[in-house]
């Protein structure tokens, strides 16, 4: 009999579970499931998204087991894998990282610059606790970590626990390979081979090959120096998500050898990003007004007419990178990932005890990284410098030094002073209290 798996979904109440829960269901001839369980710190939110996905399951797979709890233990006792993508402090702390250093001119955004310093700052305790209760109920299992900001948590979590069996991954990427995949003519990006160096949300593409090893730059080059990154039907749809995609042109054009992640824009064009974000209402509002609201009344509907049949529930078809990840180590299939790893020379000339995101074979045993050799000044400079603001704001939540913080926000590209940056870090405190520790 083939082996079935038990998975946790740690923030079950996010907007992402639903997701996430259908394409489990749709993926599970490849990734079988006996168990799946959702646990979250804030029961209330939770149980609006699990009533409606227990509705869900009973419907389409009753030999699926199935709950939700708050209670760590239940949550984690014997299971496979934990999923996890939980959001410390929720859309209301989102919404002031973003909105205090706009107040300033400075770019808000849930992961770059001040906004992810911040977020990360409340996230560490977060995934260090889910990774914890993990440890003590299923020491087999392993955590595949989506949740942001993806790089601070992994130094965080490699630091504080460097025998832990977590994978931190980001979906960006996937969803450019699969748009470059698209300009390549090809039908999927796991028809493409690449090289890829960086940190979380700044990274770069130097080599992508197709199965024959033809060389596949030159006419992805061609397409983005002239349109960005085309908008796909499924993911990132949003209108601020299609000026990233086409902003990739204007990032692309500070060095034309290789492809960037979007997510540079915001370190290389902070000040004319700033400017065109409208500091009433950012992204989070968005997100609010939009997904949230969208999940959310769904699954009250669903609840409601006690069926889920005709609710339009969508199964995130991008998310089966999740399924290709658990399975890698399930059935060690040696995929490639991107990963976000120690470096250790991966990376030639780059910090070894940097946590670089770069491609990984993925089996049973863990991963084995793909050296990338040695990357250019530009791209060095700017990622030692962006890796010193990761490994200050660790430093600061581990010593609760005030200090060590100013400096990750005045070394962050997105500040542009030493005084700027103490004003939003003294605004931060405020605002953090009861999720940061205390800075002195
Ligand atoms: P959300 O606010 O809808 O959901 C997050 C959930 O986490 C909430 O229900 C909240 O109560 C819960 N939570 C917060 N702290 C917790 C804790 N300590 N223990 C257990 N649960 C906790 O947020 P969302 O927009 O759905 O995003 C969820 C996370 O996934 C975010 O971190 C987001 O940045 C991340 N994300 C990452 C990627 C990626 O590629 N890396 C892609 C999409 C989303
Ligand atoms: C991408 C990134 C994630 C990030 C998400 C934000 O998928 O890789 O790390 O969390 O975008 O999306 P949102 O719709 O919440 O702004
Ligand atoms: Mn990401």
């Amino acid at each position: 009999m083939t082996q079935k798996y038990a998975v946790t979904v740690a923030g079950g109440g996010s907007t992402f579970t639903p997701g996430i829960v259908l394409m489990l269901l749709k993926e599970s001839s490849r990734f079988p499931i006996r168990k799946i369980m959702l646990y979250d710190n804030d029961p209330g939110r939770q149980k609006v998204i699990a009533e409606a996905c227990g509705i869900y399951l009973r419907e389409n797979a009753p030999e699926i087991e199935f709950g939700y709890t708050d209670d760590p233990r239940e949550a984690f006792t014997e299971i496979d894998f934990v999923l996890a993508h939980i959001r410390v402090g929720k859309y209301a702390m989102r919404e002031k990282d973003e909105k205090i250093p706009l107040k300033y001119g400075v770019v808000g955004q849930e992961t770059c610059g001040p906004g992810g310093i911040a977020y990360g700052m409340r996230s560490i305790g977060g995934v260090l606790e889910i990774l914890d209760y993990m440890e003590a109920y299923s020491p087999e299992a392993w955590m595949l970590n989506y949740s942001n900001p993806a790089a601070i948590v992994a130094e965080a979590t490699h630091r504080l626990r460097p025998k832990s069996k977590i994978l931190n991954i980001c979906d960006m990427p996937i969803d450019l390979e699969e748009k470059m995949a698209g300009i390549a003519g090809l039908k999927s990006r796991k028809e493409m081979q690449v090289g890829y160096y960086g940190l979380n949300h700044f990274g770069w593409w130097h080599q992508i090959y197709d199965k024959a090893g033809n060389d596949l730059m030159p006419v992805i080059r061609a397409y983005i120096a002239e349109n960005g990154f085309p908008v796909s039907a499924e993911q990132h749809v949003d209108d601020s998500w299609a000026h990233t995609f086409k902003m990739a042109r204007e990032v692309y054009a500070i060095d034309p050898e290789t492809i960037p992640n979007t997510y540079l824009k915001y370190y290389l064009f902070p000040y004319e990003i700033a400017a065109g974000l409208d500091p009433e209402y950012t992204r989070a509002n968005e997100v609010i007004d939009g997904r949230e609201k969208k999940i959310f009344s769904v699954c009250r509907e669903i609840i409601e007419k006690g069926t889920s049949s005709g609710s339009g529930f969508e199964a995130d078809a991008h998310a089966t990178y999740i399924v290709d990840l658990a399975r890698a180590i399930a059935e060690n299939t040696l995929e490639r990932f991107l990963l976000i790893v120690p470096n250790e020379g991966a990376i030639e000339n780059f910090e070894r005890s940097a946590m670089v995101e770069i491609p990984c074979i993925v089996g049973k045993n863990g991963y084995e990284k793909i050296c990338q050799g040695r990357i250019p000044r530009f791209q060095k400079g700017m990622m030692e410098q962006q890796v010193s603001v990761e490994k200050l704001v660790v430093d600061a939540w581990i010593e609760g030094s005030y200090q060590k913080l100013w400096q990750a926000l005045t070394l962050s590209k997105t500040v542009p002073s030493a005084a700027v940056a103490k004003i939003i870090l003294d605004e931060f405190i405020q605002a953090n209290q009861g999720y940061w520790p205390e800075l002195t």
